[in-house]
């Protein structure tokens, strides 16, 4: 990475004024050197559709049981040719696109996820490749479903202290291929697709702005994958014990996120030097319906500022987040001048919260049509080839009538309304 120029350091950014103060020395909410603020989003799913009717086809389980329990109608699942590196790409050079930056603009890739293309390199250095940026130091960034709010603050941390001027944010995941199709309760929840912003520098003050973070080790073992690691390196033996899958205690998760969600949330509005009255749009980790409906009560919000699509997506680990927001400021959710919460939860067990005041003219969202999925390509390997990376069960569903293919560019940014701030 080639350090940029420092740019002139200014003050923290004051809170607005009719709020209450900020708890003591935030060290996230006092820049040390300039501000931060979201530049550019972007998203990107695949076009294939598994609906709870194919699930119904693989496990003994029904449409009324997830929706009632979880609230999901439908995930995404990819295709062969894509990976968790070709769907951050995508969803990268979109967000590059509506920042109105060169791929070369970037100074640091950071790519949050758990389902990455291979152990070594990190997905971050397929994606510079991939965007085609020559620049850019990358890495990817390890905490699971919050592992995009835990990269977004490194992004923060990055541009305020002057280390970089354009920061690539991406949270992507290739969950359909670390699920055990025989265990009904975890291969319902999760699906496919990637989100991304662009956190720049800004010579203006760019408003209130919290971020929390929390790492809860005792609940490491409630959402984790055996197999694959130093304890216990990939054999035939794991496979055997379907210990490269994804294993969950789903009420510990479930109580754990609903104990952490609001809280996190309600310190990163604090953070802020805001109130929760002034929060427009909280946009949670789409776990779960009946999770978000609970941090809607915890933090006394209606549903009404609460940004959901779980029930399109399913649980999209690291990428939840990013897609929601793309989604959120793309169909006119989310103005100039709003204040906006993310917040998610994850494996570890991780937390993690940001809120923050939106600068940025939603209406750039139409620039991501510049881009073409079909020419951002993932260099494979020479010499070497994987095997088939479909999971047999999906295999069968996926090619069988009643799975719908859906036009690839079906996140359509809708008709945002116009700024009704100066936008800076
Ligand atoms: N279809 C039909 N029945 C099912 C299914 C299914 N897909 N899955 C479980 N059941 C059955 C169970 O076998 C059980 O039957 P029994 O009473 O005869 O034993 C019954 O339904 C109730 O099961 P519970 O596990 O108690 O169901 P619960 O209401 O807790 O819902 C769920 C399960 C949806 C997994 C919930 O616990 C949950 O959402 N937990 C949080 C999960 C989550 O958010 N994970 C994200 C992790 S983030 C990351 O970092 C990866």
């Amino acid at each position: 990475m080639t350090l940029p120029e420092r740019l002139p350091g200014p003050a923290a950014p004051a809170p607005s004024s009719a709020s209450p103060a900020p708890s003591p020395a935030p060290a996230s909410s006092a820049p040390a050197g300039r501000f931060a603020r979201i530049s550019g989003w972007g998203s990107y799913v695949p076009s294939a559709v598994l609906t709870n009717a194919d699930l119904e086809r693989i496990v003994d389980t029904n449409d009324e049981w997830i929706v009632s329990r979880t609230g999901i109608r439908e995930r995404r699942v990819a295709a062969a040719h894509e990976t968790t590196a070709s769907m951050a790409a995508v969803a990268g050079a979109r967000a590059i696109a509506v920042a109105g930056l060169d791929p070369d603009d970037i100074d640091l890739i950071l790519v949050a996820t758990l389902t990455p293309d291979y152990w070594m390199p990190s997905t971050a250095a397929l994606v510079k490749e991939a965007i085609g940026n020559r620049r850019a130091a990358a890495m990817d960034v390890a905490a699971a479903c919050s592992g995009f709010v835990y990269a977004y603050s490194t992004a923060y941390a990055y541009v305020t202290s002057g280390m970089a001027r354009h920061v690539l944010v991406v949270g992507a995941e290739l969950l359909t291929r670390f699920l055990d199709y025989t265990d009904r309760s975890t291969c319902i929840l999760f699906g496919d697709g990637a989100g991304a912003v662009v956190v720049s520098a800004s010579d203006e003050p760019t408003g209130p702005h919290g971020i929390e973070l929390t790492t809860e080790p005792q609940g490491a073992y409630m959402i984790w994958l055996p197999a694959g690691g130093s304890k216990s390196p990939s054999s035939a033996e794991t496979v055997a014990r379907g210990e490269h899958f994804i294993r969950m205690e789903g009420k510990e998760t479930y109580r754990f996120a609903t104990k952490t969600l609001a809280s996190s949330a309600l310190a990163a509005i604090e953070r802020a030097g805001l109130h929760p009255d002034e929060i427009d749009l909280v946009i949670p980790h789409q776990a779960n319906v009946r999770i978000i409906e609970a941090v809607a009560k915890g933090l006394g919000f209606p549903m009404e500022r609460i940004f959901v699509n779980v029930d399109r997506y399913g649980n999209t680990s690291a990428a939840s987040v990013p897609l929601a927001l793309a989604e959120a400021v793309d169909t006119g959710r989310i103005k100039v001048g709003d204040n906006v919460v993310f917040v998610a939860f994850g494996a570890g067990f991780t937390s993690g919260a940001v809120a923050m005041e939106w600068s940025v003219d939603p209406a750039n969202g139409a620039r991501a049509a510049s881009i073409d999925p079909d020419a951002i390509r993932v260099r494979l390997p020479v010499d070497w080839d994987s095997v088939d990376p479909i999971p047999p069960q999906l295999a069968d569903v996926l090619a069988a009538p009643g799975s719908v293919d859906v036009p690839l560019d079906d996140v359509v940014p809708g008709e945002p309304e116009p700024a009704h701030a100066p936008v800076r």
